[in-house]
């Protein structure tokens, strides 16, 4: 916890902003991690083996590198490791509520906890994966962490927060170097990545998402949509509803056609 923020070392301050921020619980911190720690992480010369990881290039997830599977450094690994400590999972459990909040042992393997985008980069709007990968309970939350410095807000890259169906972006949240962004994760609380215009510099970013032993772990909040969980993989919204009848989006279609019908049903 050393290196987080010392007004954020203890998260019950900002409940209430949480659990009532549109579209969807969210709460922004800047300066999340320790002045001094940021000032001295260099984060332009993160220079992991691209040649491994995952990359993504597809009308709705473009221009994307994460590191799957691959060495992390050592200050990627530091900041990793304290947000997944207890304490921090403590203090999140506090923050929403959540009960029997755990984080997962496929941190970086099966889940990549750093990620990059470049030049023209876009990520549409989509929830996550529903599910921890050796236990199937419910994925509850995220916190994004912001890295690249110098990053101007006319760049884009900012964090977008849309309605329960994902088709209406509500909240835009700029990318400020060494902002945190933690939010609830639901089958309805879609999100993604504005388009980036700049070829200076890549977009990078710390992704740590935490799971509740709990299958009902949104019951004690009050949302704009259905608080239920069920399964059901990264499904992406596509922006133009007939682009899911070209041969290319096949797999985006069965996903959407999938998670409409749950959505319904439970
Ligand atoms: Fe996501």
């Amino acid at each position: 916890m050393d290196i987080i923020n010392r007004k954020y070392r203890d998260l019950e301050f900002y409940i209430d902003e949480f659990k009532q921020a549109k579209p969807f619980p969210h709460i922004i911190l800047d300066n999340f991690l320790d002045e001094s720690f940021f000032q001295n992480l260099v984060v332009e010369n993160i220079n992991l083996n691209k040649k491994e990881g995952s990359s993504f290039n597809t009308d709705i997830e473009t221009n994307k590198w994460t590191s799957k599977n691959v060495e992390l450094s050592e200050n990627i690994s530091r900041i990793v490791d304290t947000l997944y400590t207890s304490k921090f999972i403590g203090e999140l459990a506090k923050l929403s509520g959540i009960k029997d909040l755990f984080s997962t042992n496929s941190g970086n393997t099966a889940l990549a906890n750093y990620h990059e985008m470049y030049e023209s980069g876009f990520l549409g709007t989509h929830v996550d994966h529903s599910s921890e990968p050796d236990t199937g309970l419910p994925h509850v939350l995220n916190i994004i962490l912001y890295l690249t410095k110098n990053w101007n807000v006319s760049w884009g890259g900012s964090t977008v927060l849309a309605n329960k169906n994902g088709r209406q972006i509500e909240k835009t949240i700029d990318f400020i170097p060494n902002r945190a962004v933690i939010f609830l994760h639901t089958p309805f609380t879609f999100h993604g990545v504005s388009k980036i215009k700049n070829n200076l510099l890549k977009r990078s970013t710390i992704y740590v998402d935490y799971y509740s032993k709990n299958k009902n772990p949104y019951s004690h909040l009050s949302l704009n949509f259905k608080n239920v969980w069920f399964k059901h993989p990264t499904t992406f919204i596509l922006p133009n509803f007939k682009d899911y009848f070209l041969k290319k989006n096949r797999e985006y279609l069965k996903k959407m056609f999938k998670h409409k019908i749950k959505s319904i049903l439970y």
